[in-house]
């Protein structure tokens, strides 16, 4: 196996968690989430998004937290905008980076931002434009990379033109999003493939939901064909509300587990993230996510640690 010595999180949990929690988390809780998870390591940081609150009031409050939080040098902290409205008030935030988010499959893109594929390229080049002038990197995210809610399959040939497209249009970094988690490590590779004859490996980065509870197996895939930037969240939170039936992201501790358990290294200390999860599942009152987490606390509770 031929795998990436170094790896690069990127800690979504704020954002694509906190989008999908039926309650609404407090301003300060989300600040003081994303001040414990700038303290782990971890080199990005997803804190917010800067869309319609008619859509997802759980976001509202993304200027707040964003002029909140405490910047740790080396960190970025990128953020959500679906167009030109949300990228004015992610840059009046203080946002030094933002994403724009499309998708591979036509239904997704008009549930999810309200337009079609093709509406959204329009917008994402608009984004890029006004960022480029004012300095600020855009991540690109393909959703529904291995297959959509409303579509069912979804062929790699399309992830590639949508993921192609988007880096023309001035992303750096593409992230692929396997936004309902249906995806096995066989479908990953191919995707993975197609999407490579477009954009070069080493701008890709992966983005698993782990409905299916194929995420670490996919990831594992994918590292074999030289993906080294790996989107996860902390806790395992997540989700999308237009997409029903998915659930968290790959949990950031499993992911750091399995990466130090094959000599990867991603510069984050697992202790301090299992703290940061720990911080979240207690304000959201109920068992953390990540798998790693629970079997440390067991481990805590018997007085056994091994990590
Ligand atoms: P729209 O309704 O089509 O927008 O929404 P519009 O241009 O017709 O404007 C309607 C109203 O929205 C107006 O307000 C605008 O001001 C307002 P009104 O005049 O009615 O009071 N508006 C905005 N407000 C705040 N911020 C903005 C903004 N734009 C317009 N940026 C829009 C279009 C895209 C805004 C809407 O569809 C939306 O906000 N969708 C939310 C999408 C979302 O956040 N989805 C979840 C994140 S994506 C995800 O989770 C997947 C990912 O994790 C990868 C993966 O898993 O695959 C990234
Ligand atoms: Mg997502």
């Amino acid at each position: 196996m031929r795998l990436p010595k170094r790896i690069k999180m990127v800690e979504v949990g704020p954002r694509d968690g906190l989008q999908h929690e039926a309650t609404i988390v407090p301003t300060e809780v989300k600040i003081k989430l994303i001040n414990q998870l700038s303290e782990t390591g971890l080199a990005a940081i997803e804190g917010a998004s800067f869309v319609s609150p008619t859509w997802i009031p759980q976001m509202a409050d993304s200027s707040e937290v964003m002029k909140g939080i405490k910047r740790r040098s080396g960190v970025s902290y990128p953020v959500l905008v679906p167009n030109l409205q949300g990228f004015k008030a992610a840059l009046a935030a203080g946002a030094e980076e933002v994403a724009v988010f499309g998708s591979a499959s036509e239904s997704f893109s008009r549930k999810n931002i309200n337009c079609s594929i093709a509406v959204s390229f329009d917008r994402f080049g608009e984004v890029c434009e006004a960022a480029k002038k004012q300095g600020l990197r855009v991540r690109g995210y393909v959703s529904c990379a291995l297959g959509c809610p409303y579509e069912g399959n979804v062929e790699p040939q399309t992830v590639a033109w949508v993921a192609g497209r988007m880096m023309e249009l001035g992303c750096y970094e593409i992230s692929l999003g396997d936004t309902i988690g249906v995806g096995t490590p066989g479908k990953a590779q191919a995707m993975i493939d197609a999407v490579a004859e477009k954009v070069q490996i080493e701008r890709l980065a992966v983005h698993f939901h782990d409905t299916y509870g194929q995420a670490l197996a996919n990831i594992l895939a994918v590292m074999e064909r030289g993906i080294a930037v790996i989107d996860s969240s902390v806790a395992g939170l997540g989700g999308c509300p237009f997409a029903p039936g998915a659930s968290g992201n790959v949990a950031s501790e499993d992911l750091l587990y399995m990466l130090k358990g094959l000599g990867i290294e991603a510069g984050v200390d697992l202790q301090a993230l299992v703290a940061a999860g720990r911080y979240i599942s207690d304000i959201l009152n109920r068992p953390s996510g990540s798998r790693v987490a629970n079997a440390l606390a067991g481990q805590r509770e018997k007085s056994t640690p091994c990590v």
